[in-house]
């Protein structure tokens, strides 16, 4: 249960301005002394995180949603908001256009890493996307480390690739006088690379720990002198390998959770993410639950240290990840825009870091008009929703949440299919179908990709026919129960819901069942779509999203 207090803190946050402030009258820091698990109830996983002065960062992966490998700050470890993204343009290969190449659904960014370094102020974020290549970017963090971490505007250059997989990478920037850069990846054995003085090519690679069990995840860190790298036995355990010799060991290990109980239900168990300390050296470790049909959401607990050296999980009172701990940093400052709870209508230049497409987009197919908001003109002439591109996607919020497109429907094309998708590999939507002249609002479900090869297999039954619209605005609603149901038969559902004035809603069609499954990797999102089945040319304006908790 994400606590009211949070909620209300968010909430609070958001009215403070665009810009982290000092603010005085903020009362945000004396209300939560504590906070509660998971400290974001939305698909954020894989996840490595780092602290610049006062701000923390958090990297997660994303696949091939673009932009890709969504950059989020806060000043406390548990409000967040996103900043960046880190990829923003999918260079991976044709397949992340989706126009011709194939697909790359379930490809792309899996476990990748981003640090800072602070000799030449700059981030620098890698991943082993295709098999053999490691692929690199680096923003300029403008002055970062003297800004106690804030960073005025990211720009993100890539690099060319190192011609080596570094599975699940954790990069770490040592604290010798060179700042060194090693890079810790690899699964069953774990292996420790040099990088070159610029951080972008390999000088060396070698083996550190030969594992007899499924090890992989790795984040790496030095601690007063200490090597560690951790490490994740998915999906239950995380470890942590240890060594006072240098970077490419020898290490030791010992285990950090193993079957932890909690925080939530039904969410498998918390493993894999990172450690992190605050500005006055209080440590914690951030993981992810396997919290389907949501996703993997975070969850933190402190951390002590044993005489020897080894980090040590706090406990509720019963052993278990506990639901409630005291706030890791008192503080006035905070997020501008909280993740979650919110409402855009689409102004400005560019869309907000909470967006991101289900492949590259086709960019002459979209823009930010004013007084209009979001206008999708049709991109692809397909019957196949998981073939069209520019399909706009939102993480959803949890345990249960509504989300609301309001769109004008008023210039879609005949044969031209609109509306709001709740989008994984089992998809259903409400939206409107133009045949002729008649704008019907159906709902469709059982859109199908086959589990492995990630094609096509159903596109889809319209499940109801709602009322004809005659154009202007319709405002298409899902809501959806995302509460953990891992490893259950239970399936939780959505229920689709329209308005024509934004204020009375109806019901239309049956409710529909999410799946469990872990191998989709990214959870159910909230999407916008518009495609063609006939000839390209309409357009739809989406005027706002809104998501509520409910
Ligand atoms: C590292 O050294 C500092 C200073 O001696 C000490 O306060 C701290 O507890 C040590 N351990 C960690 C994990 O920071
Ligand atoms: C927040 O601001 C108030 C009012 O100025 C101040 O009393 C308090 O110490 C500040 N808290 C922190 C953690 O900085
Ligand atoms: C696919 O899309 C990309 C990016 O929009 C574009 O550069 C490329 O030319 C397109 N390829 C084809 C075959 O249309």
């Amino acid at each position: 249960m994400r606590g009211l207090h949070t909620l209300s803190a968010m909430l609070l946050a958001r009215s403070v301005g665009t810009l982290a402030t000092e603010n005085p009258v903020s009362p945000r820091a004396a209300a939560a002394a504590t906070f509660n698990n998971p400290v974001i109830w939305e698909d954020h996983p894989d996840l490595d995180v780092f602290r610049v002065g006062d701000v923390f960062y958090y990297s997660s992966s994303t696949f091939a949603y673009s932009p890709g490998a969504p950059v989020l700050r806060s000043y406390d470890l548990v409000n967040w908001e996103a900043v960046s993204h880190s990829v923003p343009e999918l260079n991976f290969g044709a397949k992340y256009n989706l126009n011709g190449s194939g697909s790359g659904y379930v490809k792309g960014i899996w476990a990748s890493s981003l640090r800072y370094r602070p000799s030449t102020d700059t981030f620098h974020w890698m991943g082993c996307v295709e098999s053999g290549k490691t692929y690199i970017w680096t923003a300029p963090g403008n002055g970062a480390a003297q800004k106690r971490g804030e960073v005025s505007e990211w720009t993100w250059t890539n690099h060319p690739p190192i011609n080596t997989c570094y599975y699940d990478c954790g990069i770490l920037v040592d604290d010798d006088k060179d700042e060194t850069m090693y890079v810790a990846y690899g699964n069953p054995n774990i292996r420790v690379a040099q990088l070159s003085k610029d951080g972008l090519t390999q000088v060396k690679t070698q083996q550190v720990y030969t594992s007899s069990e499924t090890i992989e995840g790795s984040r790496m860190y030095k601690i007063n002198g200490t090597y560690y790298i951790l490490v994740t036995r998915p999906a239950y355990a995380e470890y942590v390998l240890k060594s006072t010799s240098g970077p490419f060991g020898p290490y030791t290990m010992k285990t950090l959770v193993s079957r932890i109980n909690g925080p939530l239900a039904n969410a498998g168990f918390s493993h894999q993410g990172g450690i992190v300390n605050t500005p006055d050296n209080k440590w914690y470790y951030v993981a992810f639950m396997d919290s389907y049909p949501s996703g993997r959401i975070p969850v933190v607990a402190p951390l002590t240290w044993t005489a020897d050296g080894w980090p040590q999980l706090v406990a509720d009172g019963s052993g278990g990840w506990g639901k409630s701990y005291p706030i890791p940093v008192q503080t006035n400052k905070t997020v501008a825009s909280p993740i979650g709870v919110s409402t855009d209508e689409f102004k400005g230049t560019q869309l907000s870091h909470e967006w991101e497409w289900n492949h590259n987009p086709d960019k002459t197919k979209f823009r930010l008009v004013e007084g209009s908001g979001l206008v999708l003109q049709t991109a692809d002439v397909t019957t196949d929703l998981f073939a069209a591109r520019n399909t706009l996607t939102h993480r959803i919020i949890g345990p249960k949440s509504t989300g609301t497109f309001r769109i004008d429907v008023s210039k879609m094309g005949d044969g031209d299919r609109a509306g709001m998708v709740l989008f994984r590999d089992r998809s259903a939507y409400i939206g409107v179908h133009k045949d002729g002249s008649t704008s019907t609002v159906v709902t469709v479900n059982a859109l199908t990709m086959s589990e492995g090869s990630w094609t096509t297999t159903a596109k889809g039954t319209v499940a109801a026919k709602g009322p004809t619209v005659s154009g202007g605005d319709i405002w298409l609603r899902i809501q959806a129960d995302i509460t953990p149901a891992f490893g259950m038969t239970q399936e939780r559902t959505a229920t689709f819901s329209y308005s024509t004035d934004g204020k009375t809603f109806t019901a239309l069609g049956p409710a529909f069942a999410m799946t469990n499954s872990w191998t989709y990797f990214t959870g159910y999102r909230y999407g916008v779509f518009n495609f063609a089945t006939k000839a390209l040319g309409g357009e739809v304006a989406v005027r706002s999203f809104s998501m509520q908790l409910v």
